[in-house]
């Protein structure tokens, strides 16, 4: 379905109560009852560190009602209230994420039911059975509780419900949900269904919607349109879980924003469609800094990541949740950010328009699993670690960096990411089993982008495309209802297109269309046909020359028919050798680009380089590791150079009359800035 946001801007901060960014994190002081002592502490040590949020209660079910029916309140009044005594706002959570044991005992039908059909027994998190009326009610028991108590505090900001909510359940009571869901998408008519999902093929044709079982290990896994609903009804189902959450916070606190956390480009929820229950976006981010990528890389992967969110709610700052002050303990090598990375990186979540910068976690917990994750105080409980002087240097620079709160980027370029075109070629048996590398290509393009100065938004393909002069729609396979129309007219006033292998294969059920590819309509605006897409082997190697020069094309080779655009790039070998490989086609006032082949990296700088001349986008090629982000506020600029490389490098002209925002002095026009390693640099400018 259609639903278009507006892009309305208000450059309203997220929290009026707040003066500025907010800075903290978890804080899980339920684990420390019995140590009053640390908890006073506690306190003193988030004031030396610039601290000013805790998000609090996250896994605390145990602790709030530790038998079915006893509640024990009163330590989380004093924390909410020696927290606000102290400066110190609260990120209120509900506790579904964990369940105490009482539950999961008394009520079996919590536990989820993996897809070999077994119930979990008790323990981990992140693991309830989201249809369960049982569960459903004990959640909404425990969220007025909080509500009723917490609603009016003035140190309570912010509802943090759950906590990363992720997976499926396959029992009964879920199954029976995902048919009654099926029933009312095909109009109770079972035929659609069959013909939407193409069940003829095998002898799959259904009878009744009570024959359709969720795709479980030992059951249908062959019929694509079964497992992309599934996927469509998991998001569906885990939203009117969120609703169930919401409900009584709204009801009781109805002046309190509510968000939850997600995940770096998680793959089991549509977060667009999630996004809509919410009133803020927070995201929990970890990279994997210093490994064997080049550090831009992993930086560009987390701009993406950031962007993503940022644009779900577009002309509204979004939250980092959580990020290590050091290092995660869960990855297979957990290596320790290097002295300075870690202000660049808080201060790259701001850059991209976010509002805070939290940790998980404040504290490390003494025992179980997260023991040695990485947190602002450590087991030596000292302000004079290394760890906790880089976080307080964050807690100086986002003083600093207080009049930021409320603006956002604006940028004039997008790339198309949609989740259900990810799933739709994630299941599609051709081309690369394993691996089509659709995260990796969208984030390429939007990496490209970055390398000429821009942040371009990541919208999904039923956003609106208004305000943009260009938009990359990378291997967008799917073509959903009303897509193509709205990028006809995208093009047709102006706008430029850019197209890769693998688009308009299929529409929203994942039929393939008929009469060519891209189908719906779109060739129209490319201009050329997708007529075979060959895919090479690891490690094989095709060529393009383009504008003179040569490139290298590797994994995926489309072979094209010309439908009216011409040829600007060409295959050097094999049977297709000299047949058209990138090609432009003029529409309407503006243009598009079709890139058939998997290119190397170069190659779509050069390409992105001549539409943003053209365009006027964006600056000349960086230095790798060279990111400049922006936000406005109606009045102001803020522009942010990062330097995400290992060595010093030199920035382009800083535009007449900025101020450095970090030490207040004005910069002269032709001043030549260099930047050191992992340096930055943050101006303000009169708009
Ligand atoms: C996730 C969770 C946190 C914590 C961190 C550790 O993001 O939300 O509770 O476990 O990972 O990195
Ligand atoms: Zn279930």
């Amino acid at each position: 379905m259609e639903n278009p946001s507006s892009r309305s801007h208000t450059y309203t901060p997220l929290f009026p109560q707040v003066n500025g960014l907010l800075h903290g994190g978890d804080y899980n002081p339920d684990q420390w009852l019995d140590r009053p002592d640390i908890l006073e502490k506690d306190v003193e040590l988030m004031k030396k560190a610039g601290i000013n949020s805790a998000s609090l209660g996250i896994f605390a079910w145990s602790a709030l009602e530790p038998e079915e029916g006893t509640y024990h309140f009163e330590w989380m009044d004093q924390v909410i209230e020696r927290l606000y005594q102290n400066g110190v706002y609260t990120i209120l959570a509900t506790p579904s994420g964990a369940r105490p044991a009482w539950m999961d005992e008394k009520y079996p039908e919590v536990r989820r039911v993996l897809p070999n059909g077994k119930r979990n027994l008790h323990g981990g998190r992140h693991n309830h059975c989201p249809s369960s009326p049982i569960y459903r009610q004990k959640v909404r028991e425990m969220n007025t509780r909080l509500a009723k108590r917490y609603g009016e505090h003035p140190g309570v900001i912010l509802w943090h419900l759950s906590n990363e909510y992720s997976g499926a359940c396959y029992c009964d009571l879920c199954r029976k949900k995902f048919q009654d869901w099926l029933r009312e998408r095909y109009h109770n008519n079972i035929q659609e269904l069959n013909h939407a999902w193409w069940t003829g093929f095998w002898s799959h044709t259904y009878n009744s919607f009570e024959q359709v079982d969720p795709p479980m290990d030992q059951g249908e896994h062959s019929v694509l349109g079964l497992l992309l609903d599934w996927r469509r009804f998991t998001t569906n189902n885990t939203a009117e879980f969120i609703r169930n959450e919401i409900e009584p916070l709204q009801q009781f606190a109805p002046s309190l924003p509510v968000t939850t956390n997600f995940m770096w480009l998680f793959g089991g929820l549509d977060y667009n469609q999630i996004a809509k229950e919410l009133d803020i976006i927070s995201w929990d981010a970890y990279p994997r800094w210093h490994n064997e990528q080049p550090l831009y890389e992993v930086a560009s992967e987390t701009a993406f990541n950031h962007s993503l969110m940022r644009s779900m709610k577009r002309g509204q700052p979004f939250m980092l949740m959580e990020s290590t002050p050091s290092q995660v303990n869960w990855m297979p090598y957990n290596k320790l950010k290097r002295p300075g990375l870690h202000q660049l990186s808080c201060l790259q979540a701001v850059a991209s328009g976010s509002d805070t910068v939290l940790y998980f976690q404040f504290r490390m917990g003494r025992g179980s699993f997260e023991q040695f994750h990485g947190a602002v105080v450590n087991h030596t409980g000292r302000d004079d670690t290394r760890v906790f002087q880089e976080v307080s240097e964050v807690g100086n620079l986002m003083k600093s960096l207080s009049d930021i709160a409320g603006s956002v980027p604006t940028p004039k370029t997008a790339v198309i990411y949609d989740w259900e075109n990810r799933w739709a070629i994630e299941d599609m048996a051709g081309a690369a089993k394993q691996d089509k590398k659709y995260n990796e290509t969208c984030i390429q393009h939007f990496r490209t982008m970055l390398r000429l100065g821009e942040d371009p938004d990541v919208i999904s393909s039923t956003e609106s495309f208004e305000g943009y002069d260009l938009i990359a729609a990378p291997m967008l396979y799917m073509l959903k209802p009303g897509v193509v129309q709205r990028l006809k007219e995208f093009v047709s006033n102006g706008g430029a297109l850019i197209t890769t292998w693998l688009t308009g294969y299929v529409d929203e059920n994942t039929l393939a269309f008929l009469g060519g590819f891209p189908g719906d309509g779109l060739m129209e605006i490319t201009g050329v046909e997708a007529a075979e897409l060959d895919t090479l082997y690891p490690g094989q190697q095709n060529s393009v020359r383009w504008n003179g020069k040569k490139y290298h094309a590797a994994e995926f080779c489309e072979l094209l028919s010309m439908r009216g655009a011409k040829t600007a790039g060409c295959y050097l070998e094999d049977f297709y050798e000299g047949e058209p490989a990138i090609t432009v086609h003029p529409f309407g006032k503006g243009i598009s680009v079709h890139i058939a082949a998997k290119v190397e990296e170069s190659c779509l700088l050069d390409i992105y380089s001549d539409l943003f001349k053209e365009k006027h986008l964006g600056f000349a090629p960086l230095p790798p590791g060279l990111e400049i982000h922006s936000r406005v506020n109606g009045k102001k600029r803020y522009r942010f150079y990062l330097n995400f490389s290992e060595d010093s490098i030199t920035i382009p002209p800083i535009p007449a009359k900025c101020k450095n925002m970090l030490d207040g002095t004005v910069l002269s026009a032709c001043s030549k800035t260099e930047l050191k390693r992992y340096g930055f640099l943050v101006t303000e400018e009169n708009l």
